[in-house]
């Protein structure tokens, strides 16, 4: 698929998707959104692609928010719709199938850090600056940043966050959980494609439900998610992975997984 507002590549099953508008830092406009929906949509059935990496160009932003310019225009009914879009775009990439991890390379504001936060794993480096300012706009986050951010950090940090508009920096938001490692940027996109290999090395059925899991956690009581815990349990002991995993550990050789079809993921 050609794009001209991000760039992709494979290598070795992994995918890197980087938004590429570094003089905006990235801002998402309506093609950015478009074309990340049209990408993921194809990524999420593409059997070459085990893991992806999200990431922004250049060295100062992941993404630094939706595109200001294209707010201005909104009223109650398009902007409910322009947030809903969002949000099933969000979700999209939340929901692959697969782990997409964010390596932030920068500023990561308002859409940026609720499109990081649609991403399984999130990696940053030294310099990046988290922040929902969409209160300095006189609007909220609308891409799923209340929900999200409250679930990831907790409710009274995500209110602090949303309400002052304050930005942190990375050594923060590893402190309070919103990112799981900070490295120097010379180092993210090494880093995240370690963390990608060595998930890409894993069976990917066992990977696939894994996601499916955790992800319900946002939605479930603990003996709901227990419940389809139990049921994808059961799923993953009638694979072919699962009689060659727990093989290999006892014949004490490396396991040969099977690679799925995503048709259905
Ligand atoms: N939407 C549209 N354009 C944006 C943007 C956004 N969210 N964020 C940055 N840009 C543009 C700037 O307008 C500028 O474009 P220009 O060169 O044509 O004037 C360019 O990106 C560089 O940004 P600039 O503000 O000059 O960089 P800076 O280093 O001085 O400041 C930020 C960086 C991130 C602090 C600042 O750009 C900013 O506050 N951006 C908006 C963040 C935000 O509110 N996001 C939530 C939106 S809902």
């Amino acid at each position: 698929m050609t794009c001209q507002t991000l760039l992709f590549s494979v290598n070795s099953r992994i995918a890197t998707v980087t938004i590429n508008r570094p003089d905006k830092l990235n801002a998402l406009n309506g093609q950015a959104k478009s074309e990340l929906r049209s990408l993921f949509t194809e990524i999420k059935t593409d059997n070459t692609v085990d893991v992806v990496i999200l990431t922004g160009a250049g060295d100062k932003a992941f993404v630094a928010g939706t595109d200001i310019k294209e707010l201005t225009v909104l009223n109650k009914e398009t902007g409910r719709e322009f947030s809903s879009k969002g949000q099933e775009v969000f979700d999209l990439i939340e929901n692959l199938g697969k782990p997409v991890i964010a390596a932030v390379n920068g500023y990561a504001l308002g859409g940026g850090c609720e499109l990081a936060l649609a991403c399984h794993i999130r990696i940053a480096s030294e310099n990046a600056k988290f922040g929902q300012p969409e209160v300095n706009l006189g609007i909220i986050p609308g891409y799923g940043g209340t929900q999200r951010l409250a679930r990831l950090i907790g409710r009274g940090r995500a209110m602090e966050l949303i309400l002052t508009g304050n930005q942190i920096d990375a050594q923060e938001a590893l402190r309070v959980g919103l990112v799981n490692k900070v490295v120097p940027q010379a180092d993210l996109l090494n880093t995240a494609m370690a963390m990608a290999q060595l998930i890409a090395g894993k069976g990917q059925i066992a990977v696939r439900m894994s996601l499916k899991a955790v992800n319900m956690t946002a939605e479930s009581t603990l003996s709901e998610g227990q419940e389809r815990e139990a049921s994808l349990f059961g799923d993953c002991c009638d694979t072919a992975d699962f009689k060659e995993g727990t093989a290999a550990f006892l014949e004490k050789r490396k396991p040969q997984w099977d690679k799925p079809t995503f048709k259905n993921a």
